[in-house]
């Protein structure tokens, strides 16, 4: 989608259609009042005579009849205006475009919305409302002409010269993320045997090749000398080779803190020897959705070009059955030596991130932050609304629930107890893979704890949030692409860790 920001008159604009927001219980904004007089009332009848309630997302077409340049207008309903956000920002443009494309319009030109916080903000979140709100994964699907419609440009005209700056930063910023964002879901959306191990690799070396950032793959016999036996043994079973990718953005610096973001990246998880269900088993083509997430964080970094040094830490595999596969009550030895008894090989994302975990102490790094899909009792627990949070320290916490609350990828906190270990005690090994059926989401947790020692570290658990049941305003049904906004929002305003900051109290 081209996306344009200036300045200009809306009334004046001859185009063919112009989106304006109304408020419920409307405050008639002076856009909106030189567009009513062009009407005639028209604006304040339709809203007198309760024919359209501008409650949030809610549509009405306009025609103009020639007493305006624009051929048709938008109204968009913006709801309550004391209740009025960015996120509804994002979801009122989202909505507002899908509309259009509905129409089979192919230019839109918009007001840019009324709301207090910065224009920077505001413009932002009008441009990926759009973008992830057009998003559709079709590739592999011949579209009836009806569905093929698609609107490819959106003009936000600004009314106000002194903001136009700040509106063009803004949209800028929000296209590239929600750019990035939707090409998680792309990954995402793929079928297992298209987005494999190797090319997920292979997107990320694509990466590297375009941009500052670093880009290892680690082969299978490296990962044999480095002892990592959770990536191994996980991928033992499939047809696929397991490929251990590292993404390094900029250089430790003295003084400089150093952050490890890892992400789970199961191409598809069919549980392995301790099977799951048909029922469902599709979906785990989105086992890999941290791996993807990481990846598109990293896209951004290459443009944004944050001042830090992270690291990307993507463990991907295939978790299948096979003759060759690991047993139920197997025990490896992961990265690091620990030993792990694998009562269930359904339990395989935390064996590979107990890898990824270890691995990150080469880096010293100030935080580590990982993102998986990794409990399916996580879905129970916070449905499709808030991902998981769970971390050893409070300083990493706050922070990555500020980024989420203003990313609008929220996160909730579950508690790290040390009673929580009790459950995933083993008789055999150092730590067994699964716990006693309960706190699912906790006692993985506590799992990935055993790997990280000291560091500052939150782990996310998207096994809800990164896939969609259905439609939302800026969410298509499928894959979400969150976690993407949080982490570019996490890292972009990552201010020097307090050395004060250290592990919690116990
Ligand atoms: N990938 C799944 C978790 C999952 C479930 C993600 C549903 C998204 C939707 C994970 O590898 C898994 O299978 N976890 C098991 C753990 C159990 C065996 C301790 C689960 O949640 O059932
Ligand atoms: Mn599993
Ligand atoms: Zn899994």
């Amino acid at each position: 989608m081209k996306l344009t920001v200036r300045y200009g008159m809306l009334v004046k604009e001859r185009v063919e259609i112009i989106v304006l927001g109304l408020f419920d219980a409307p405050r008639i904004t002076p856009v909106l009042k030189r567009f009513d007089k062009a009407l005639g009332g028209e604006i304040s009848r339709l809203i007198k005579s309760g024919d359209f309630r501008p409650r949030l997302n809610k549509t009405f077409l306009l025609p103009t009849y020639g007493l305006l340049p624009t051929k048709r207008l938008l109204l968009i309903g913006l709801g309550k205006e004391n209740e009025f956000t960015l996120d509804k920002v994002r979801q009122v443009s989202g909505t507002a475009l899908k509309t259009v494309q509905g129409f089979g319009i192919k230019g839109v030109t918009s007001q840019l919305y009324p709301l207090k916080d910065s224009v920077e903000q505001v413009s932002r979140a009008m441009a990926e409302g759009a973008v992830l709100g057009l998003y559709r994964f079709d590739r592999f699907k011949h579209l009836e002409p009806d569905e093929a419609k698609e609107v490819k440009s959106l003009t936000i005209v600004v009314e106000d010269k002194a903001r136009l700056g700040g509106a063009k930063v803004g949209a800028r910023r929000g296209q590239l993320i929600a750019e990035a964002a939707c090409q998680a879901r792309d990954l995402v959306n793929l079928p297992g045997s298209e987005a494999t191990p190797s090319m997920i690799a292979n997107e990320a070396k694509k990466l590297g090749r375009r941009s500052g950032i670093k880009v290892r793959v680690l082969s299978a016999d490296t990962m044999k000398r480095l002892g990592m036996n959770g990536v191994l043994g996980v991928g033992r079973g499939s047809a696929q080779p397991p490929k251990f990718v590292i993404l390094e953005y900029g250089k430790r610096r003295p003084g400089q803190d150093t952050v490890v973001l890892v992400g789970k990246g199961v191409t598809f998880d069919s549980g392995g020897i301790s099977i799951k269900p048909s029922q469902d088993m599709d979906k785990m083509k989105y086992d890999m959705a941290g791996a993807g997430t990481v990846l598109s964080a990293f896209r951004v970094f290459a443009r944004l070009r944050p001042k830090a040094h992270l690291v990307g830490l993507l463990p991907c595999v295939e978790n299948m059955p096979s003759g060759k596969a690991m047993k139920p009550g197997d025990i490896i030895s992961c990265m690091g030596g620990k030993t792990v008894e694998v009562a269930n090989t359904d339990a395989e994302g935390r064996l590979i991130l107990a890898d990824a975990l270890a691995y990150t102490k080469r880096y010293k790094p100030t935080a580590v932050v990982d993102i998986a899909t990794l409990t399916g009792a996580c879905v129970v627990a916070l449905g499709r609304l808030a991902m998981g949070m769970m971390g050893n320290n409070e300083e990493l916490r706050k922070r990555v629930r500020e980024a989420g609350d203003a990313a609008h990828e929220r996160v909730w906190e579950l508690p790290l107890w040390d009673e929580y270990g009790e459950a995933i005690k083993s008789t055999v090994a150092d730590v067994k893979n699964i716990g006693d059926g309960s706190a699912g989401t906790i006692t993985g947790a506590k799992f990935l704890e055993k790997f990280v020692d000291k560091t500052p570290w939150v782990h996310l658990d998207i096994a809800g949030v990164a896939w969609n049941d259905k439609d939302a305003p800026y969410i298509p049904k499928g894959a979400s692409g969150i976690g993407v906004r949080l982490l570019v929002e996490l890292i972009m305003n990552w201010k020097k860790f307090p050395a004060a900051a250290k592990r919690d109290k116990k």
